[in-house]
């Protein structure tokens, strides 16, 4: 078991005949029937519902469904392979409904652990994929004992580098997935007078080491619902006013260009 008390920070262990997480300073933890773990404890929360909400989480789903974000969960596989040994214990940071971890670990390989900050998407993701053990957690105060975690993914999701280089194993990897310049750019049209380039500086890691870096790219054509969906995923939905989405759904023909940054590193 690695997990550890949200509370006291001593290790957690499970209790079975309890269906509990519990540390010797008697905090208990239990697990929701879906099997996930809430290791959020309401006085960290900073909202009622924090993170993505269940309509956010619900159009994710369905965006995801249609498998336009597979060479991007195909190219995570297999870096993921190359990296680690099976058996691993691979954690997905910000997991939302879980659908990179059940894409990088089809036959159990590896030991997958998720967790994210809304309740919602964790409910999905431990529905979904019945190996992982995912818990409603935040990535400010990770639940996972110290040097516990052979790899780490995130995909657009926020991290404490402090706490992820804590809960990494010596010689374990981390892969952030970001995006690059042109990430959306006919989407991000509709909205901006003056579309952007996404700025792709070089994010640091304390104490970790920087191995690679790759570019994904390629484009897609989603119906008009998947448009729509895919606009309720990004951080500019809010800037969409009603005349944007109307024409966004009503071009006949729509190619969006993706563009992934994928950086490896390593704590030495
Ligand atoms: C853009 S979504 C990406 C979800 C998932 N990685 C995917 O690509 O399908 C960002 C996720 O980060 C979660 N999140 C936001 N703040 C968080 C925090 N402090 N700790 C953990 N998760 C957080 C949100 O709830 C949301 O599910
Ligand atoms: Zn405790």
């Amino acid at each position: 078991m690695i997990y550890q008390c949200p509370l006291c920070q001593s290790p957690l262990s499970f209790i079975l005949e309890h269906k509990q997480l519990g540390c010797a300073n008697n905090h208990r933890f239990d697990q929701a029937k879906q099997g996930y773990f809430n290791l959020l404890p309401v006085q960290r929360k900073k909202s009622k519902e924090p993170g993505d909400s269940k309509e956010m989480i619900a159009a994710r789903e369905s965006f995801l469904t249609a498998n336009h974000y597979q060479p991007l969960a195909e190219n995570l596989k297999v870096l993921i392979a190359e990296l680690v040994l099976k058996h691993s214990k691979l954690l997905d940071i910000g997991c939302g409904e879980g659908y990179y971890s059940r894409q990088v670990n089809p036959n159990d390989h590896f030991i997958s652990y998720g967790f994210d900050i809304s309740k919602p998407a964790v409910i999905k993701a431990a529905k979904k994929h019945q190996t992982g053990s995912y818990s409603v957690a935040s990535s400010e105060e990770m639940p996972f004992q110290s040097e516990t975690i052979d790899a780490a993914f995130k995909v657009y999701a926020p991290v404490n580098e402090l706490e992820l280089h804590r809960i990494m194993k010596s010689g374990g990897y981390f892969i952030n997935v970001t995006p690059a310049p042109r990430h959306l750019w006919q989407l991000r049209e509709f909205i901006y007078e003056e579309v952007r380039e996404h700025a792709t500086q070089d994010t640091l890691f304390t104490g970790l080491e920087k191995m690679s870096s790759q570019q994904l790219s390629y484009q897609i054509t989603p119906s008009p619902e998947d448009r729509l969906r895919l606009l309720d995923m990004t951080p500019f939905a809010w800037k969409a006013n009603g005349d944007a989405r109307r024409k966004i759904s009503e071009r006949h023909d729509l190619a969006i260009e993706l563009d992934f940054l994928i950086t490896v590193f390593k704590k030495p």
